[in-house]
């Protein structure tokens, strides 16, 4: 892969698309991403925080929240983000920041979620130990990452073409997620692939 974005150039990257990046809802339906934040992001309760929240497409399946905090480095993503509470009618607490360095106390929340996210966070493993550390001891982590299938023809593929799907997106789509965790000394509970390997759903407990 090319040199890697910093973190000023994946904010403008996202405030960029943030316009039409609510089409991805329609991509979401299409291959059935939505089914799997119902299923595995639905499972968030308690205080929760969504980090990385974009333009807040996890938020219909927070029902089982206590209260909802979301974050995302991009202010153009939050406006979009916020459009999309108001539509929903649900009360987030939205808010423009970092996470490699989120403004939370330790322990704060009792789920973070995190959805196709730390494919774009250039120090994802310094924003994996962010999430661990607000999240109280006993909580959960849930994230819905997307990452290099299990499938052979597909992950050439993905590596084929991760220079032009990287200037576009500032999305690291071929890497191996478990690894990057195991990197950041995290040991999921649970860790299912599905989407031929390329969609991972994973719980990792506070
Ligand atoms: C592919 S989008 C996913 C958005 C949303 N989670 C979803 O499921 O639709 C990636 C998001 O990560 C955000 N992001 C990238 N780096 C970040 C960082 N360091 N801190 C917070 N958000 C970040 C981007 O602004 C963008 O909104």
């Amino acid at each position: 892969m090319n040199e890697s974005m910093n973190t000023q150039q994946v904010r403008q990257r996202y405030d960029e698309m943030a316009g039409n990046w609510r089409l991805l809802g329609i991509v979401d339906s299409l291959v059935l991403i939505n089914r799997l934040r119902k299923k595995h992001i639905g499972n968030a309760s308690g205080a929760v925080l969504d980090v990385a929240c974009g333009t807040g497409e996890n938020f219909p399946h927070l029902r089982n929240a206590s209260s909802i905090t979301a974050i995302d480095l991009s202010a153009e993503m939050v406006d979009e983000a916020r459009r999309r509470k108001r539509q929903l009618g649900v009360a987030v607490d939205l808010l423009v920041g970092d996470a490699q360095s989120l403004p939370f106390g330790d322990d704060t929340f009792d789920t973070v979620v995190s959805a196709l996210s730390t494919c774009t966070i250039p120090d994802y493993v310094t924003a994996f130990h962010e999430m661990t550390r607000v999240v109280r001891p006993g909580g959960q982590i849930l994230l819905l990452e997307h990452g290099r299938s299990s499938v052979g023809w597909i992950a050439r593929r993905q590596d084929r073409h991760i220079d032009r799907v990287y200037a576009r997106s500032a999305c690291r789509n071929n890497r191996d997620v478990g690894a990057e965790l195991a990197e950041a000394g995290l040991d999921p509970v649970s860790h299912v692939a599905t989407h031929l390997g390329a969609i991972n759903q994973i719980t990792i407990r506070g």
